[in-house]
């Protein structure tokens, strides 16, 4: 017995020092930066949290049964004002009604959300003392709805708590939350399935976010009857978004290299880097995608499309809200936030506007191959999944074989021809480089740590992508 446990302590010691060997042994990660480090340099656990998902179409006229099952006696339906006039949202309140929930909508919900919308549907939240919420939209709707939800559960906290740090402190949510049903009418986010906030903090003109399991949705009706309303840029963005989820998170830094090793299993992060069951979802994610992203996008009526992507959005969510994602995510904040006056087509808004999915993948091509060094068979195998022939390709071109493979899906769905077609140029790279330093939460999951001038080096190689 006490030969088993030494012989399993020196397998522990040598696995350790292995990690710390890598050439990622200078990645530092802490969601809450002050807290002890725990005396181990690197993970050597990973949890995986999902929100409970149930799928079919028209599985949506549940939700006033599931309140009630609840006991929920005064809930909030948070919305968009396009989707409040569209069939998603009057399937959810026929069925409240059907079932006699008292409900108010809230339907201000800021497509692309900033810290100061966050703010007005919060101080809704709290006025109204809501016992349940639902959400009913996309990933601007769910993430208004879980900040909602987080802080009328924690009224005296300031906005900034829960933030991710640098920008925000960060501080784990210890309070219980109220039950969120989310109802996901893109294909995209997967933020049905994760504890993840995303908005556009508009002092530093950068997007941040909410990270925390406690957020995540109790329950995500995924219902792929709301995809048929979906115009198609929609579609082609969301889809785009599912791709980089499930690139990222394959491609991220593997859990166990990864530090700190946290003191406390509630400082675990969200995103612990790959591991082995996020891979699972995130390679599922990626064959869908493959099969059934353009189909989607060209045919409003194929419902076989459709639905797929909508599961598919759902596994990608799965993946990369426990595994991470990285650089593409990192160096999308500032592109977002940065916007001056481009304005995508299908998204029915007043103000300007990348949408997330656009902004995400337009790097994708200069980022995979920056990235591909460090592990060119992950590289190569997602290559292959997405229809490249890769049965003669070196290790070493796994980057540029990945990078011409998304070029060519980007070019077959007549992608804006990158940072340049979207109001960018040369002059702007060391904004976007600084908008992207604080994004540490997902840049240092990435498997290649990056300086500034590899930053400018991809942000000025995603200018032209054709
Ligand atoms: N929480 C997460 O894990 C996570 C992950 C990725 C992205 N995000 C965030 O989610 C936001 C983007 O969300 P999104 O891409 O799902 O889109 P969205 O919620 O911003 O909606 C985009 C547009 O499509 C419309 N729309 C949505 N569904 C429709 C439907 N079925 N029929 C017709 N119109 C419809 C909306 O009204 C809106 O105009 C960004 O803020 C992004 O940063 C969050
Ligand atoms: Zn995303």
């Amino acid at each position: 017995m006490a030969a088993t446990r030494a012989r399993v302590a020196h397998l522990l010691r040598l696995l350790q020092r292995a990690a710390c060997q890598c050439p990622a042994h200078s990645h530092t990660y802490s969601q809450a930066p002050g807290l002890p480090p725990s005396g181990k340099t690197t993970d050597y656990a990973f949890e995986m949290a999902v929100s409970n998902i149930r799928y079919g179409p028209g599985v949506t006229k549940e939700v006033g049964l599931d309140l009630q099952n609840m006991g929920a006696k005064n809930v909030c339906l948070m919305t968009d004002k396009t989707l409040s006039q569209l069939p998603p949202v009057r399937v959810v309140m026929d069925s409240l009604v059907r079932n006699g929930i008292n409900f108010q909508v809230y339907d201000e919900v800021r497509v692309e959300p900033t810290d100061s919308s966050f703010m007005d549907a919060i101080e809704f939240a709290k006025k109204g003392a809501f016992d349940a919420y639902v959400a009913v939209g996309g990933g601007s709707t769910m993430d208004t709805c879980k900040a909602a939800n987080l802080y009328a559960s924690s009224p005296n906290s300031e906005f900034l708590d829960y933030v991710n740090a640098p920008i925000g402190k960060g501080k784990p949510v210890l309070v219980p939350l109220r039950p969120l049903i989310a109802v996901p009418t893109t294909s995209g986010t997967g933020s049905e399935t994760t504890g993840v906030a995303i908005f556009d903090y508009e002092h530093l003109k950068v997007k941040t976010g909410i990270a925390s399991r406690a957020i995540k949705p109790t329950l995500g009706l995924v219902d792929p009857l709301h995809t048929l309303h979906m115009p198609g840029q929609v579609v082609a963005n969301s889809g785009f978004d599912v791709l980089c989820h499930a690139l990222e998170s394959y491609t991220a830094l593997p859990y166990h290299m990864r530090s700190p090793c946290p003191s406390n299993p509630i400082m675990r992060p969200a995103y612990q880097g790959s591991n082995p069951i996020s891979d699972i979802w995130a390679v599922h994610a990626l064959r869908i995608v493959a099969k059934y992203l353009k189909r989607a996008v060209r045919n409003p009526d194929d419902l076989e499309a459709r639905s797929n992507m909508h599961l598919a959005s759902a596994f990608a969510g799965i993946g990369f809200g426990n595994a991470g994602v990285h650089l593409c995510h990192g160096m999308s904040y500032p592109i977002s936030g940065l916007v001056k006056t481009y304005k995508a087509k299908d998204y029915n808004v007043d103000h300007p506007l990348v949408p997330h999915g656009l902004s995400v993948v337009l790097t994708s091509p200069a980022v995979f191959t920056f990235t591909a060094q460090m592990f060119p068979e992950r590289h190569l195998e997602t290559a292959e999944i997405l229809g490249a022939d890769t049965r003669t390709t070196k290790r070493q071109d796994a980057g540029p074989v990945l990078a011409d493979t998304l070029r060519k899906l980007l070019f077959d769905l007549n992608v804006d021809n990158g940072l340049a077609a979207i109001g960018y140029s040369k002059a702007d790279i060391p904004a976007l480089v600084k908008g992207t330093l604080p994004q540490e939460r997902v840049t240092k999951l990435a498997p290649r740590p990056q300086s500034e001038e590899d930053l400018s080096a991809l942000f000025e190689a995603s200018m032209k992508l054709y």
